[in-house]
């Protein structure tokens, strides 16, 4: 049991700060997928960080080729860096789609209205505006159908890389979380 190390207490830290924290640098970060074989990255929103089976929560859009891509391989990863922490977090992850719709609406209640637009356009995200759909561009669906498409994906961490580069001394570490289980080793940075 390493859970009193402190490089995994001070990821721990940040990554908690950037769920909740809109101005950390660690608010935002950059999810790869694998869509068969090509490699797609993305920024997106930490909207949750569950310390407890280090899950890490982001929305989307059902429709959206992340999804799909998830579905047919859930191997993914994780991006995140600061400026001033100078830390950068490389963290694979297994992702899932949340499919407990009690769990599901916990998130979408505090989604603000304002923000809910995006799930409620007729058109597909990133479906290609035509000749022939366009004049669906501003179409809206009913409540309902646009609860249906919001998604939480579950992110739950495998492996971090944590890199610091503060002054001279730059650290890194693997640390390996394994039926929650953790291992820390040191890397040469
Ligand atoms: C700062 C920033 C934050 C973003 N946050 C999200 C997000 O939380 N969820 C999301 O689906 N897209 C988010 N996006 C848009 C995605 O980067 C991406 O363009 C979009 O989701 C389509 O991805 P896909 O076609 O690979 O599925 C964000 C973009 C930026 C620049």
């Amino acid at each position: 049991m390493k859970r009193n190390h402190l490089i995994y207490l001070k990821m721990i830290e940040l990554l908690k700060d950037g769920a909740f924290n809109r101005s950390s640098g660690y608010h935002t970060f950059v999810f790869s997928s694998l869509s068969l074989k090509e490699v797609q990255s993305r920024y997106v929103v930490l909207r949750d960080f569950i310390e407890q089976n280090h899950n890490l929560i982001f929305f989307t859009d059902k429709r959206s080729p992340k999804v799909k891509s998830i579905i047919k391989n859930n191997r993914t990863e994780c991006l995140f860096y600061d400026r001033i922490e100078k830390i950068q977090l490389r963290i694979r992850t297994k992702s899932f789609i949340l499919r407990d719709n009690k769990e599901i609406k916990k998130y979408w209640d505090k989604v603000p209205l304002i923000s809910r637009k995006p799930y409620s356009t007729k058109l597909a995200p990133s479906s290609t505006l035509d000749s022939v759909n366009i004049g669906n561009q501003e179409a809206f669906l009913s409540n309902e159908n646009v609860f249906s498409n919001f998604c939480v994906v579950e992110n739950y961490i495998r492996e971090v890389d944590f890199l610091s580069l503060i002054s001279d001394s730059h650290k890194r570490l693997k640390i390996i979380i394994e039926n929650n289980q953790i291992k820390i080793k040191e890397l040469i940075p």
